[in-house]
């Protein structure tokens, strides 16, 4: 009797202990996980070497105290560690000391590889020349990629800090640099997690994304081969920083350039003529065939005469931009159909050149899944008020070659930040980032592959994700 009562106190006490940890466990999940994101980065100690080594059962009890937790603390602890932001600031100060630009990224491809082999992720070198994927995982399907971009600007910084770039007239003026470090964060937090991984996650550091279509060369080189869905990450001036944004569908326009070459085919032609009135019908593709709720753009930027040269031709050139892939399709071809056909009317002939694989980029597009998916696990790292939805921009990316071949989810995050004066747009000589933002971009990218493998169930039953379709079957 006696031995009766003192064990069911002891049950008592146990299930009074539980429900106090499952009410701790939940208070923290809001709070503490989103509280750790966004101090990713503070109190950062730039005096250790090396990778930061990412035990992860050591860690997390570090940042949110107590016994291990879920995926969200697990990711958020390790990317939370000083010893990780110390390390993701100087990767990123390194190559933002030496832009390279499209396939000379060769410092940078080198310092990407050698920080893979301290990890000891394997990866297959060269793709696209200076490109690499990097594998983590089982080595089986499914496989999820995550790709960063390594290039640089032929742009001369204008700000005057410590790690100013150092390559004259050369500049990380669109924050590729914080996107390779943030892609290697995301290397050393699956690789540490590597057990919970099920499938495999590529890593895609592509060269040439400002020019010379660098995921189109990736592709061409199997970077996609077994890839079922891919991630990428941009930073931007217009959201605060680690706010990441996004949309579904149309995100980013696309962009084409176009020169043609006009030559009197008799005499008393007039290629001036001819290029007039070719400019004349160019106008009409936007203001009388498109739909007026489909943005396009066409516009023609230079016109090079020949001088009075009856031989020499007149050179006309200009730029396109469209949202829907077959809206940009049919400008291409109305253009050149335009471009070639009008100079006959006058006697002359022309040919056209569309740049293909230097800067014709397709508009890129989210698949509702993955769009969806990011937005989940955004959410779900950073708290709601991490997330967005964002308007279609015009800009362009070759990320669109990638979301052409497979299922596709792009996203950005923010880097703005007034007090530092990180709010000049990306191309800007002043353009500059929070570097807050590295082990956040980190955090994310590694959540979104490693929740993609791990698909659906656990979201579905988390009604915080009902309704947003964040389910990867
Ligand atoms: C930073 O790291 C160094 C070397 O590991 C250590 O001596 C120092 O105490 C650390 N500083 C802080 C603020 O953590
Ligand atoms: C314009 O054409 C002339 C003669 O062909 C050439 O020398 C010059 O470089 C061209 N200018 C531009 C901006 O293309
Ligand atoms: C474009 O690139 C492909 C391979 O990337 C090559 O086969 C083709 O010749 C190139 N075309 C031009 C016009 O350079
Ligand atoms: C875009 O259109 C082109 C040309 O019609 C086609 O080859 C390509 O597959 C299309 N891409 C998508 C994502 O629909
Ligand atoms: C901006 O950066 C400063 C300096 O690092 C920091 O103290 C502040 O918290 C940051 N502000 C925001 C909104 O992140
Ligand atoms: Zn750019
Ligand atoms: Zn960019």
């Amino acid at each position: 009797m006696e031995s009766r009562r003192s064990v069911l106190l002891l049950l008592l006490l146990l299930l009074v202990a539980t429900l106090m940890v499952a009410a701790a466990a939940a208070f923290l999940e809001d709070d503490v996980v989103l509280g750790a994101v966004a101090r990713l980065g503070k109190g950062a100690n730039a005096s250790g070497r090396g990778g930061p080594s990412c035990d992860v059962d050591v860690d997390i009890s570090a940042v949110v105290g107590g016994s291990s937790r879920g995926w969200k603390e697990e990711i958020a602890g390790m990317a939370g560690r000083p010893e990780m932001a110390a390390w993701l600031r100087r990767v990123r100060r390194r190559i933002h000391e030496r832009p390279e630009l499209a396939y000379e990224e060769v410092e940078t491809s080198r310092l990407v590889r050698e920080e893979l082999d301290g990890m000891g992720v394997g990866f297959r070198y060269p793709l696209a020349r200076t490109g690499l994927v990097a594998t983590i995982g089982t080595g089986r399907p499914p496989v999820v990629a995550l790709r960063a971009d390594m290039d640089a600007l032929p742009i001369q910084e204008a700000v005057e800090w410590e790690h100013k770039s150092k390559n004259p007239g050369k500049m990380h003026a669109c924050g590729h640099d914080a996107h390779v470090a943030m892609l290697l964060g995301a290397a050393s937090i699956l690789k540490a997690r590597e057990r919970h991984l099920k499938g495999t996650v590529k890593l895609l550091f592509q060269p040439a994304e400002e020019s010379g279509a660098g995921a189109k060369r990736m592709i061409e080189d199997g970077a996609l081969e077994g890839v079922e869905a891919i991630f990428a990450v941009h930073v931007s001036h217009q959201h605060p920083t680690s706010v990441v944004g996004s949309r579904t569908g149309p995100l980013l326009a696309g962009c084409g350039f176009f020169k043609a070459h006009i030559l009197a085919r008799r005499a008393g032609a007039d290629p001036v003529l001819a290029a007039s009135s070719t400019i004349i019908s160019l106008q009409s593709l936007v203001s009388r065939e498109a739909d007026p709720l489909d943005s396009q753009v066409v516009s023609v930027a230079m016109v090079n005469g020949s001088g009075g040269d009856p031989a020499a031709p007149l050179v006309l050139g200009g730029t396109f931009r469209a949202f829907s892939n077959a809206s940009f399709y049919t400008l291409r071809r109305r253009i050149e159909e335009v471009m070639t056909l009008q100079p006959r009317v006058h006697g002359c002939e022309a040919s056209v050149d569309f740049f293909e694989n230097q800067s014709f980029y397709p508009p890129t597009v989210n698949h509702p899944r993955m769009y969806a998916h990011v937005k989940a696990v955004a959410r779900a790292l950073l708290g709601d008020a991490g997330y967005r939805d964002v308007p279609p921009m015009m800009g362009a990316e070759d990320f669109s070659f990638y979301s052409q071949a497979v299922p596709a989810g792009f996203y950005y995050v923010g880097v703005r930040n007034e007090t530092l004066g990180s709010v000049h747009t990306g191309h800007s000589p002043y353009f500059m980032i929070d570097e807050d933002v590295l082990p956040t971009g980190a955090a994310v990218h590694a959540a979104i592959a490693e929740r993609y493998l791990a698909g659906g169930a656990e979201q579905h039953s988390d009604p915080r994700f009902a309704g947003t379709g964040a389910v990867n079957s």
